[in-house]
């Protein structure tokens, strides 16, 4: 490789607005016996924690700030994941607001030896750009390019609706209760 030749492409304006391909951001994790639990399949919690390790590159690369993780709604497992395993997470950033984004995961799992790969889970997580000091920033607009990506746009402000009606609900019950 030539030296010069740059490692990344180089990064965009912070605020410019980014297609949600920009923000896909992939982690593959070969599952082992520390993964396991009593049961011998993989850990619930080992699969949650790696969701939100994707889920916060994809929100890094959208906004170029820190994120912190404000929700995580709509986690699925749909199969056991055995020890041996081969899974890989797939993060992209489904729709952007003022400081929080939604980010979609895909949890795939492979058997390398049989050549079978299957949907494992899927999960949508809130994620909010934050200060040094943890007080939320503005993100930068998404700009859905794809119908896929403009369909996801659509699902995940309908999701956004229950969430903060949720927020609003748990807030009248905390005042409530002192
Ligand atoms: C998430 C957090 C930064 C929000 O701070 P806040 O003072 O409530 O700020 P705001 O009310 O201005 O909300 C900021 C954004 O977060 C969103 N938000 C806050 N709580 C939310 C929730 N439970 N679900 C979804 N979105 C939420 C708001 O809708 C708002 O989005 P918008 O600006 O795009 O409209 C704050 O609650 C926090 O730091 N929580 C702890 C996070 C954490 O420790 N996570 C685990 C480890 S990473």
């Amino acid at each position: 490789m030539d030296s010069s030749e740059p490692l990344l492409e180089p990064p965009l304006p912070a605020m410019q607005a980014k297609a949600p391909s920009a923000s896909t951001s992939v982690l593959a994790h070969f599952m082992g016996i520390g993964d396991s639990n009593a049961s011998q399949h993989v850990h619930g919690g080992t699969i949650m924690k790696l969701v939100d390790e994707a889920a916060g590159l994809a929100g890094v690369r959208h906004s170029h700030s820190r994120v912190v993780t404000a929700s995580i709604d709509r986690m699925s497992f749909l199969v056991p994941i055995e020890i041996g395993e081969l899974v890989t997470f797939t993060a992209t950033v489904n729709a952007a607001w003022r400081t929080s984004m939604e980010v979609g995961v895909r949890v795939v799992a492979e058997s390398p030896r049989a050549a079978i790969s299957r949907l494992a889970s899927t999960a949508y997580l809130t994620m909010v750009a934050v200060d040094e000091q943890g007080h939320p920033v503005p993100v930068p607009p998404l700009v859905p390019e794809t119908p896929d990506e403009h369909r996801r746009m659509r699902e995940a402000e309908l999701r956004r609706s229950h969430r903060l009606a949720e927020r609003v609900a748990i807030e009248r019950g905390r005042q409530q209760t002192g």
